[in-house]
């Protein structure tokens, strides 16, 4: 399964505009999907620069890898997880880093083509998975997990009101048969969703298995702080946010590592002993009208872009060209 090589991805130029500082710089892509963001970082930057992308879905890599083969050497495409990314480029010696981007979620081009069971509107086996050769399937979870997990997985990243009474209808139809199609799950949250409400009830669930197959939220609560490890110094890191969980987790992460403390107002100690690594180089960015109506999936991305703090400690790490 190939993906087209000509797509342009969410807020693309303002990702290229504020990463690429460095003509000759070293730049990551974490999700590099089909390679758009990619391609225009390498577009970009000058001839000496360099770019490491990753991506969990294989299809996704073969297409990113076919989209910067222009680039020659200069571009490296790789199966993985952003989590390895400073794994992974220290190992090639592309330490200290210049630029990172991770665009987050999943592409429109893998909910329609995957066959994986990411899309409500076709019948397909509930599999969800990035990574299609890692961890539980969608089934799994909603065959095998307990109603009070399945409850939560519903309210915490779905944020739906229907959660309980959901994960009682699932627990309730698995002991007749177990759900094994997209199909299956859509037919047991229409029977119990009101009419006006199905689809956004349908998108909700759909996410919330999603983001519990691929625990999205607690790898990306895991990787900022790492990332920005491997940053040099005035090294920027950009994420794009798809919902509002995803932007929570970013947002609270910069704030913390750029000094600011992020406990609850009501714990009378600070606990969270922020430690200024960063500067916020802006805030919330999100595409214009004329990109909504060119995509409209467009029109719930965030951008948030962050700078590593000049002194901070650890800058330095060696490359094999020496000290940066
Ligand atoms: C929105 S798309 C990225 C599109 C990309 N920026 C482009 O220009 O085509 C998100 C991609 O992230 C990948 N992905 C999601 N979680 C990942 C993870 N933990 N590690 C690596 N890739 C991941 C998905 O497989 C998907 O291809």
């Amino acid at each position: 399964m190939n993906g087209p090589v000509d797509h342009i991805p969410v807020l693309r130029d303002t990702v290229v505009e504020m990463l690429v500082r460095e003509e000759d710089g070293i730049y990551l892509d974490g999700t590099i999907g089909l390679g758009g963001h990619a391609a225009a970082i390498l577009d970009c930057a000058g001839p000496g620069s360099r770019l490491l992308g990753v991506d969990l879905d294989p299809s996704c890599v073969a297409t990113a890898r076919r989209r910067v083969a222009a680039f020659g050497e200069r571009a490296v495409v790789l199966q993985g997880d952003y989590t390895a990314l400073p794994a992974l480029a220290r190992e090639r010696h592309l330490v200290p880093v210049d630029g990172i981007v991770l665009d987050l979620g999943i592409s429109s081009w893998l909910i329609e083509s995957s066959g994986r069971g990411f899309s409500f509107q076709k019948d397909e086996p509930l599999d969800m998975r990035f990574d299609p050769t890692q961890g539980q399937r969608a089934e799994d979870i909603l065959n095998l997990e307990s109603e009070r997990h399945l409850t939560r997985i519903l309210r915490e990243y779905g944020e739906e009101p229907l959660a309980a009474r959901l994960a009682r209808a699932i627990v309730s139809r698995r002991k007749r048969s177990p759900l094994r199609s997209t199909m299956d799950l859509r037919t047991l949250v229409t029977e119990i969703a009101p009419r006006s409400r199905v689809n956004k009830t349908l998108a909700r669930v759909f996410q919330s298995i999603r983001i519990a197959v691929n625990n999205e939220l607690g790898k990306l609560r895991d990787a900022l702080p790492k990332l920005v490890d491997i940053l040099r110094p005035s090294g920027r890191l950009a994420v794009i946010s798809f919902h509002s969980l995803e932007d929570r987790v970013t947002k609270t992460t910069f704030r913390r590592l750029s000094g600011e403390c992020v406990c609850p107002p009501r714990l009378p100690v600070c606990g969270c002993h922020p430690v200024r690594r960063l500067r916020l180089v802006t805030g919330a960015v999100r595409p214009d009208k004329d990109e909504v109506s060119a995509n409209p999936r467009a029109r719930s991305a965030v951008l948030r872009v962050v700078a590593r703090m000049p002194e901070a400690n650890g800058a330095g790490e060696q490359t094999l060209g020496g000290t940066r």
